[in-house]
């Protein structure tokens, strides 16, 4: 399943270990805003830096560089209120990314590990966010049999403006809702619809090093009708940070996982500089 992991033993090794071999795997920025914004820069070596930085938040971001399925296999179960995340859509193309391989040999079972692993972690819902294109599509049908009975919502993300195609125009995307509980999904308004239209994100400002970034206003819609200020967000496949940047703007509590150093460390600029610019 792509390129090895990192082998941590434990939630609080990923965070306190001193072994040199660990740390060259595994990179932890901590964001913390609670008064003073804290960015500790663990590395290999003993090396630590921080840098304090004023805001006025109270949310912690707490980003790390391994891979998701190493690392949640560390954390507790239910550590987090809400997980919301965007998995890679394993393209054959390999158009999207300069440091990952969209490419999985057994993307059904790549699906299932991480959907199984974010329902443990998660004590409320897990928004998964998967488009199904001519590759993947049987897969995805069959992670929804799959996981039938956890699957509480199936919310459409429409595109306003859709890659145009010779064949049917793909125009939205999936938002798989699941809970362990067997609870119909309530929203924090009464007339919330299953379905939101947003444009595709044509003015992503990563576009050169990744072009699956998502449009920020995907992720508030989603937190903003399903999640609440001072919760704890995780997102496992965090790319450039979106979902972190909007939780950081909502007061959440945000974690996120990458398993690229260069994503891992452009997220915890763009995280550090919105959350700059927001307050
Ligand atoms: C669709 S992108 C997520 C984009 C993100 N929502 C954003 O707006 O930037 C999927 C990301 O998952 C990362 N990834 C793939 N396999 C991973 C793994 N096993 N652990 C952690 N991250 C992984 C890829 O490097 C990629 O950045």
């Amino acid at each position: 399943m792509g390129e090895p992991c990192p082998n941590a033993k434990s939630y609080t090794d990923l965070i306190e270990a001193k072994e040199p071999k660990f740390f060259l795997k595994t990179r932890t920025f901590l964001l913390d805003h609670t008064s003073i914004f804290t960015y500790i820069l663990r590395y290999p070596s003993s090396i630590n830096k921080t840098m304090n930085l004023k805001t006025e938040t109270k949310t912690t971001s707490k980003l790390i560089n391994g891979c998701c399925f190493e690392v949640m296999n560390t954390m507790p179960d239910n550590a987090f209120d809400v997980v919301f995340t965007s998995p890679p859509y394993n393209r054959k193309r390999n158009d999207k990314y300069n440091n990952h391989t969209d490419i999985v040999d057994d993307y059904y079972q790549f699906l299932h590990d991480s959907v199984s692993d974010c329902l443990r972690v998660c004590k409320g819902n897990v928004f998964y966010n998967i488009q199904k294109n001519s590759y993947n599509r049987q897969d995805v049908h069959r992670l929804m049999g799959a996981f039938a009975p956890e699957l509480i919502e199936v919310i459409i993300w429409h595109k306003s403006n859709p890659m145009p195609n010779p064949h049917v125009i793909n125009a939205y995307e999936y938002i798989l809702v699941l809970s362990s509980e067997n609870k119909s999904l309530k929203a924090n308004k009464t007339y919330t619809k299953n379905h939101f239209t947003t444009p595709v994100y044509s003015a992503n400002p990563y576009k050169h090093i990744h072009r699956a970034v998502m449009h920020p206003e995907v992720c508030s819609h989603v937190l903003l009708n399903f999640a609440k200020e001072g919760d704890s967000v995780l997102d496992p496949f965090m790319g450039m940070g979106t979902t972190g940047a909007v939780c950081s703007s909502m007061g959440m509590n945000f974690t996120g996982i990458e398993k690229s150093l260069e994503y891992y460390q452009e997220a915890s600029k763009r995280i550090n500089e919105e959350t700059q610019l927001t307050f």
